[in-house]
This record gives C-alpha cells, sequence and structure tokens, in this order.
C-alpha cells in the first residue's frame, strides 16, 4: 500500500510523509511531473531529498517527466529507491533501466492507459517493477479505467510463466471499491492518493485498504 503525496497538503508535506511511515504505509508514492509529459507540476529532486529523512520506509517515485535519462540520477541522490519511468516518455529504455540499477536503485516501467501491455515484453527481464496507470496520469481523484486491469492479469500471467521478478504496481482511482478487483487481478502494489488524503479519517483508510480493518458503511 503506497500512498500518494500528490493528494496531500502540499504545505504540510513532511508531516504527510511521516504520517504514512506511521500508519502502516509500505512506501511513498511520490509523482514528480514536469507541466510537458503531463499537464502538471509537482516536485523536483530537491523536495525529494528535504522529505526523504521524514520516515524509513521506501519512496516510489514515478516520473511522469520528458527526459527521464537526464534525471535519474538527481534522484537517486536525492534518496529515492524505486525510480519508475515512463515508456512513452524515453526510447532507450533497456539501457535506462539497467542504469537505474546500477545506481542501486529499483528500476520500475510505467505505461499510460492507451499503450498495451505487450509492447513491454523486451523490458519485463530487466524491470523491478511494472507501473500500470489506472487513470491518464495528471491528476488525483480520477476513475480507475477498468479495461487497464486486464493489463495486469496478463502481467501476472507472464510473471508466474517466465518467472520474472518485477512488482506489479496499480496507479490511479483506487479506493475501497476498486481495491478487490486490482487485488484480483494480480496488483501487488497499491497506489491510492485521494482516497487516504481526502478521507475523513486517513489513517483508517490506509487500514481498511491495507485489509486490515472493515470499512464501516
Ligand atoms: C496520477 C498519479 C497518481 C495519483 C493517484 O497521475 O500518478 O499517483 O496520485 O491519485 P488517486 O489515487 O487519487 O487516483
Ligand atoms: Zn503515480
Amino acid at each position: 500500500m503506497a500512498p500518494s503525496l500528490l493528494s496531500a497538503d502540499f504545505g504540510r508535506l513532511a508531516e504527510a510523509v511521516r504520517f504514512i511511515g506511521e500508519q502502516g504505509g509500505d512506501l511513498v508514492h511520490v509523482d514528480v511531473m514536469d507541466g510537458a509529459f503531463v499537464p502538471n507540476i509537482t516536485f523536483g529532486p530537491k523536495a525529494v531529498a528535504d522529505l526523504r529523512p521524514m520516515s524509513r520506509i521506501p519512496f516510489d517515485v514515478h516520473l511522469m517527466i520528458r527526459d527521464p535519462e537526464s534525471y535519474v540520477e538527481q534522484f537517486s541522490q536525492s534518496g529515492a529507491d524505486i525510480i519508475t519511468v515512463h515508456y512513452e516518455a524515453a526510447i532507450h529504455l533497456h539501457r535506462l533501466l539497467q542504469k537505474i540499477r546500477s545506481l542501486g536503485r529499483k528500476a520500475g516501467i510505467s505505461i499510460v492507459p492507451s499503450t498495451p501491455v505487450e509492447t513491454l515484453s523486451e523490458l519485463l527481464p530487466f524491470a523491478d517493477l511494472v507501473l500500470v496507470m489506472t487513470v491518464n496520469p495528471g491528476f488525483g481523484g480520477q476513475e480507475l479505467i477498468a479495461g487497464c486491469l486486464k493489463k495486469v492479469e496478463k502481467l501476472s500471467k507472464w510473471k508466474k510463466e517466465e518467472g520474472y521478478r518485477y512488482l506489479i504496481e496499480v496507479d490511479g482511482g483506487i479506493n475501497r471499491n476498486t481495491i478487490g478487483p486490482a487485488l484480483d487481478a494480480g496488483a501487488e502494489v497499491i497506489v491510492a492518493g485521494n482516497a487516504v488524503f481526502k478521507s475523513q479519517d486517513p489513517a483508517a483508510e490506509i487500514r481498511i485498504l491495507r485489509g486490515e480493518e472493515r470499512p464501516r458503511q
């Protein structure tokens, strides 16, 4: 379970990172947006570096930026534990994933809803994580596109058949109603922004999404 800082109060990000760690989050999901790959702008490497000491749990840094090759070193130095780049944002992804690994970080690859998952076939052996976007990236609080879960099913099947090591992550529109189908499809890492931070009780929502508490109706 990876709560996303995108839906937190940006004036109190340090508190949000501490909160995620203390309330049972497994990862801190950090959405880096450049205003070019997606129509929104968020955090750069300095924000990640300044927030990193606020918790010991891993930082899952999702780069929604053009030209990710030019920035992975900076995000690695900032303390990102997982660095995920978009298939649609770079050409030499085989080299890029290996570069991320050579920096001692976990290498993730992500696809937007319009990209078929089959296109990742040559990269799967080199990925530590595959992030399936279940909304069009750029904003929190959107509705999950159910058809994207088919991609999760395929990744799960290929993982079993081929013995791949990647974790399967879903991102976008996950809440207490959509998490079941995502887990059934084979998702292993669940990102949730609005479901956690726009909840009346964010700590209880993390427990509900982790399956530790039943929702009160
Ligand atoms: C969207 C981001 C997501 C976002 C998800 O482009 O990649 O990580 O925070 O937000 P929710 O869970 O509200 O859809
Ligand atoms: Zn994300």
